[in-house]
């Protein structure tokens, strides 16, 4: 057996990707799938096209690479994190569509915790922040709204799962219900000190301990699907950004990633010890590989390759993504347009659930070019705010090199302005598919096919460093806009 495939479950895609014995992806095969807005600021996904987008990937990658089930030693899976489904034990359907971590609807929830004083437990326990981001408080509000949802699921009929967890049990055909340490950290619900579901916040947040999944180790047994033509096994899990953190093999305290996709994740390894932020970052899991747990600091952004989709469907400046760059290079230099991306609220380190998005600088002379360029430019603003709050975590004086992939991580112009904003190196490796890399490794090192973590490390190969050439006068300057128009977007 000498294939492993990688299923992507992400935001607006299922994607399946084939990877050989070295390695290389040989065929990819995607399908997005609806978004659901039935109020300002809820995002639903339907899980039966979350299901059947995935089952078509790898149907039509296995088939248009000829590789069949006998020659797939394991499945790896990554996944859109905290999205939260529930479903009937018995029949298998969700309860309710899916509520997508985008989704802010139980905001009031959280506010009421937190001024009920709730939240230095919850982030003492979780690394987490009473945000609407994470899962738990999605649980309790699909319980506590569906019609005999409450009943059903103290009966012991209902399960919860994160898209992974899902997954699995719809892979597995109901045999089933397991996540791994990175998802089951982003729940709100998980004490990620013992590496167990908390059953003190269960508690707090009224969610039965028996809907939960059972938590793994990162590279494990997931059980065994037959749905793709022959036995296959689920041998790895991991939430999308970690499953990058692993693909760009940031493996030593003090390696940090950013991934741009949907949003803009960063995560820095802190190492065998979780470290408590002290600017508003999350703690988090990075990986559990024989029961050994490894943390980072993470800080999520909402809106990074969406504020490019933006420009292309809403105010339609361009006719595709890769045009933002091009027409970004064309701004007037001595303008000072700023956008505030903060569409569905600010996430790190401002969580600011109600903010929303605003243009600041406009002149008469303001045209598409500016506002491309203030798009692209929030990304590289928004990475800088995480990089402060991250170094003062984590000591200023590290020698952190960042890591970049995602979308917009081909993009020179953003790539370059990235570095230019920060002021420090940015790395972009030649394999960009980092995601499902980290997944495929997962599963290929638990089947005895890939190699071990210090062999897989040695694989990363940069494809570019990007170096600073902005002065730091201007750089300041520009940065110290941004901060303005943070401020001014919160206010307003
Ligand atoms: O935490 C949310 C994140 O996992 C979503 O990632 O790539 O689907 O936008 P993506």
């Amino acid at each position: 057996m000498t294939h492993i495939l990688a299923i992507d479950q992400g935001t607006t895609s299922s994607r399946a990707i084939l990877f050989d014995a070295q390695m290389r992806p040989v065929g990819t095969a995607q399908q997005e799938f609806p978004q659901h807005f039935p109020q300002e600021g809820w995002v639903e996904h339907d899980p039966e096209d979350i299901w059947s987008s995935v089952l078509h990937v790898c149907r039509e990658v296995m088939e248009t690479t000829g590789v069949s089930a006998d020659q797939i030693a394991g499945i790896g899976i990554t996944n859109q994190r905290e999205t939260t489904v529930v479903w009937d034990k018995q029949t298998g359907k969700a309860i309710h569509n899916a509520i997508v971590w985008q989704d802010r609807r139980t905001a009031d929830i959280c506010a009421r915790y937190k001024q009920a004083g709730c939240e230095d437990d919850v982030t003492a326990q979780t690394g987490l922040l009473l945000d609407p981001y994470f899962s738990g408080t999605k649980v309790k509000w699909l319980l506590d709204t569906v019609s005999g949802a409450r009943e059903r699921a103290e009966a012991g009929d209902l399960l919860f799962g994160t898209i992974d967890s899902f997954l699995i049990w719809r892979l597995t055909e109901g045999r089933v219900h397991a996540t791994d340490a990175t998802n089951a950290a982003r729940t709100l619900l998980f004490d990620i000190h013992s590496g167990t579901w908390s059953a003190e916040i269960c508690d707090l947040l009224d969610v039965p301990l028996n809907l939960l999944p059972e938590v793994k180790d990162c590279a494990a047994d997931f059980g065994t699907t037959t749905l793709l033509g022959g036995d296959i096994p689920i041998l790895g899990v991991a939430g999308d950004q970690q499953a990058a953190t692993i693909g760009q093999a940031c493996f030593q305290p003090g390696m940090m990633k950013s991934t741009y996709g949907t949003g803009c994740f960063a995560l820095l390894n802190t190492g065998s010890q979780p470290v408590q932020s002290k600017n508003r970052l999350l703690t988090t899991i990075a990986y559990q590989l024989d029961g050994r747990r490894t943390y980072a600091l993470e800080g999520s952004i909402f809106i990074a390759g969406a504020a490019v989709q933006w420009l292309r469907d809403a105010v339609q400046i361009i006719d595709a993504a890769p045009q933002s760059g091009e027409l970004a290079a064309q701004a007037d230099p001595n303008q000072h347009v700023v956008l505030v991306p903060a569409f569905t609220g600010l996430g790190a380190p401002y969580w600011k659930p109600d903010c929303r998005g605003a243009l600041f600088g406009l002149t008469r002379n303001s045209g598409r070019a500016e506002i491309a360029r203030a798009t692209l430019e929030s990304i590289a603003f928004q990475t800088r705010d995480l990089w402060h709050a991250m170094q003062g975590d984590w000591g200023a004086d590290a020698d952190v090199i960042l890591r970049v992939d995602g979308g917009m991580a081909a993009s020179d112009w953003t790539m370059q302005g990235l570095s230019n904003c920060l002021g420090a190196p940015v790395d972009r490796p030649v394999m960009q598919e980092t995601t499902a890399l980290g997944a495929a490794w997962l599963a290929g090192m638990k089947a005895g096919i890939y190699p071990d973590q210090a062999g897989f490390a040695e694989t990363w190969a940069l494809d570019r460093r990007f170096e600073p050439t902005q002065e730091q006068v201007e750089r300041d300057a520009a940065y110290e806009r941004w901060q303005r128009a943070v401020q001014a977007a919160m206010a307003f």
